[in-house]
């Protein structure tokens, strides 16, 4: 059934956050294409990202794209957020994005231990993070010294500055997934015995540092969005925030130090975040969760829209076929969240936001593995 039988109106209601001037309530959630050789978004990537945003989509949020650190990936077909050339590339999508009437942020990266032992980028650079641990709990690099905090800091603040000055609407941060951010709060990734390891506050210190040091360059207008998930790429399950208690600690300091909205990763949106929790509690999403901890403008994510859940990024993935979004319409209601972000519904079909308002949801595409490896 992929007919939605309740209003849809609500998520066409404009909203401004700070820089953040969206049109309605949707946004493309960021999905790593690596189709950007030497770290440059070309021709391709400007009209990919067009067609979502005359698709109807109001913000996107983009790939992850590399801050300036050596170490920062593995990958040469990532984009980047620095460099004369990378920079006018991402110019020219930032352009074609608001001319289609959209707004655009960049989803800033740093994959820590993820990067591996064998990056094709810097192959010289030996990889870094918390504790030189991968999140299998393999060692991997080293772990960052006091100086090398200092320079990664300089380099979220450098990428964020250059995502303003070319005109980005804002940038929100890579908290999540088990990458460098979530590398410092998660327990088996940071086993540091300085002020950045041991206790959970001690565990956010690094994240909540990188967020002031963003906005204390970017100005107090310039929107911060903040990723983070309890799910790790090799762990569905793991969790940093045991109870709420535990969320309201990694989130206060974070919305204490600049984050303007909370973007918890979900794989599906209407998942319960403490299931033990009696009563109501026990069926509140992360979303939920966030925005009632906070008080901050939330966005959910996970299977909007399709039926079948996000996996790791295999060959083997799933197609996923449409289905409504009776669920979300409901939470919407509850003022569980602000804002929706779609993922792989709309690899596979641009207009999937301008389809929903329309009410032509039957002709949404369905979504197949090619869609993952194209870029269209
Ligand atoms: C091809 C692909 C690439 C992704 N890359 C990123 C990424 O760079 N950064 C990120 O935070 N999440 C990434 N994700 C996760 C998505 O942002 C999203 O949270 C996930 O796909 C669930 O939403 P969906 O069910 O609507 O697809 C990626 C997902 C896919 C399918």
């Amino acid at each position: 059934m992929t007919e939605t039988s309740l209003p849809t109106d609500g998520l066409f209601e404009p909203i401004t956050i700070k820089s953040l001037k969206m049109r309605n309530r949707f946004a493309m959630a960021p999905m790593t294409r690596a189709f950007s050789p030497d770290g440059i978004p070309g021709d391709d990537v400007t009209a990919y990202y067009r067609r979502r945003a005359a698709g109807g989509v109001g913000l996107i949020i983009t790939e992850g794209t590399y801050v300036p650190d050596p170490a920062v990936g593995p990958d040469t077909r990532v984009p980047r957020l620095y460099g004369e050339n990378s920079l006018a590339g991402w110019k020219s999508v930032v352009d074609a994005v608001h001319e289609e009437g959209g707004q655009i942020i960049p989803q800033l990266w740093h994959l820590g231990a993820e990067r591996g032992p064998h990056p094709l980028l810097n192959p010289g650079v030996t990889t870094v993070s918390p504790s030189g641990l991968a999140l299998d709990g393999t060692p991997v690099g080293r772990p960052f010294t006091a100086s090398d905090l200092d320079e990664l800091r300089d380099a979220w603040v450098a990428a964020a500055t250059n995502a303003r000055d070319i005109g980005f609407d804002g940038v929100e941060l890579h908290g999540a997934h088990g990458y460098l951010i979530d590398q410092f709060l998660w327990d088996r990734t940071n086993v540091r015995s300085d002020s950045y390891g041991g206790s959970l506050e001690a565990r956010t210190r690094f994240p909540v540092e990188v967020v002031a040091a963003i906005r204390e360059a970017v100005g107090e207008d310039f929107a911060i969005v903040y990723r983070f998930s309890q799910w790790k790429l090799n762990a569905f399950d793991a969790r940093i925030a045991q109870s709420p208690d535990e969320l309201s600690v990694v989130l206060k300091p974070l919305v204490a130090a600049g984050v303007d909205v909370l973007h918890p990763s979900t794989r599906r949106y209407w998942e319960p975040a403490f299931a033990e929790l009696p009563g109501a509690d026990g069926e509140l999403g992360l979303a939920g969760w966030t925005k009632k901890l906070t008080g901050l403008p939330t966005i959910t994510v996970g299977s909007v829209g399709l039926d079948s859940v996000f996996t790791k990024a295999l060959p083997t993935d799933g197609a996923s076929n449409p289905t409504n979004i009776d669920r979300l319409l409901r939470q919407y209601e509850n003022g569980e969240f602000d804002l929706v972000a779609v993922g792989r519904a709309l690899l596979s079909d641009p207009e999937w936001v301008l389809k929903l308002r329309e009410g032509r949801t039957a002709e949404h595409i369905p979504y197949r593995n090619e869609h993952r490896n194209l870029l269209h």
